[in-house]
């Protein structure tokens, strides 16, 4: 993505939608998973968190209840979102790949937005934003979709109704070029808006696939230590994906 007009339709002209796509309650259990996954890691107890491309603030609604908050998105409609759901926040606009904030957090949280980073060169510029964010002793965590080696074509589905707006979509994940470190998810929305005709969208995600091997060599090349865990959720089937973890050296007690 070269800046906020490359992004998909879903976080420019249809952000406001996001609420009826995604709602907060369905990442509880995950929410909670990552912030043990930090906290396991860390010498001391973390908190403040800086969250990169958080969207529309969905984790944040969970994990605020432990930490205190800085969110980075690159999309203006979808920082909106957020601020609604997390009006206590602090909320900027930024890239992941590029934004410096010039202070350091407890740990660095980027979600499925890494998945946006479709170059190597891409992953290792956020990856380099996560460290120059974190704190000695501190700890990144990266959460993508999908690994190389566990990538499966997939269909689903999914939606929610609002109070005057529903949306349902049909999410399509699928690789070109299974040599390459690029897949798509292809969407189409559905949205109903109280006395209006229903209307579909169609929306090509473009996202970046990497190996196990390469995640934990760019974390370990700029700076951090890695490390990975694979992904537990009670809706997901074993070892779908993993998360990886970059920890800081050089803290002193
Ligand atoms: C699926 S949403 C994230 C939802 C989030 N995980 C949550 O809990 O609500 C993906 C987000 O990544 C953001 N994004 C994509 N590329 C980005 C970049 N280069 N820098 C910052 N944000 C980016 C998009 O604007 C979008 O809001």
């Amino acid at each position: 993505m070269d800046d906020e007009k490359n992004l998909p339709k879903l976080y420019r002209e249809l952000a406001d939608w996001w609420p009826v796509l995604s709602a907060p309650a369905d990442y509880a259990e995950e929410a909670n998973f990552y912030r043990q996954a930090i906290v396991d890691l860390c010498p001391f107890s973390p908190r403040t968190m800086l969250e990169l491309g958080s969207g529309g603030g969905n984790n944040a609604s969970h994990l605020k209840q432990h930490f205190k908050l800085t969110l980075v998105d690159l999309a203006p409609g979808m920082l909106a979102v957020s601020q609604k759901l997390n009006p206590e926040v602090e909320h900027l606009q930024g890239d992941m790949r590029t934004v410096r904030l010039g202070r350091t957090f407890d740990a660095v949280f980027i979600h499925d937005a890494i998945e946006y980073m479709t170059t190597e060169e891409d992953l290792r510029r956020a990856i380099e934003t996560a460290y120059l964010h974190c704190r000695p002793g501190g700890v990144a965590l990266f959460a993508p979709d999908a690994v190389r080696e566990t990538f499966k074509p997939a269909t689903s589905h999914g939606g929610h109704d609002g109070d005057v707006r529903a949306l349902r979509y049909l999410e399509w994940t699928w690789d070109p070029d299974p040599a390459d470190t690029h897949y798509i998810f292809t969407m189409v929305y559905m949205l109903r808006e109280e006395g209006q005709e229903t209307q579909a969208i169609l929306d090509e995600h473009h996202c970046g696939l990497y190996g196990h091997e390469d995640w934990l060599r760019i974390i370990d090349q700029v700076g951090f230590e890695a490390h990975w865990r694979p992904f537990e959720h009670s809706e997901l089937p074993e070892s779908s994906t993993n998360i990886y973890l970059g920890f800081k050296p050089g803290f002193k007690n």
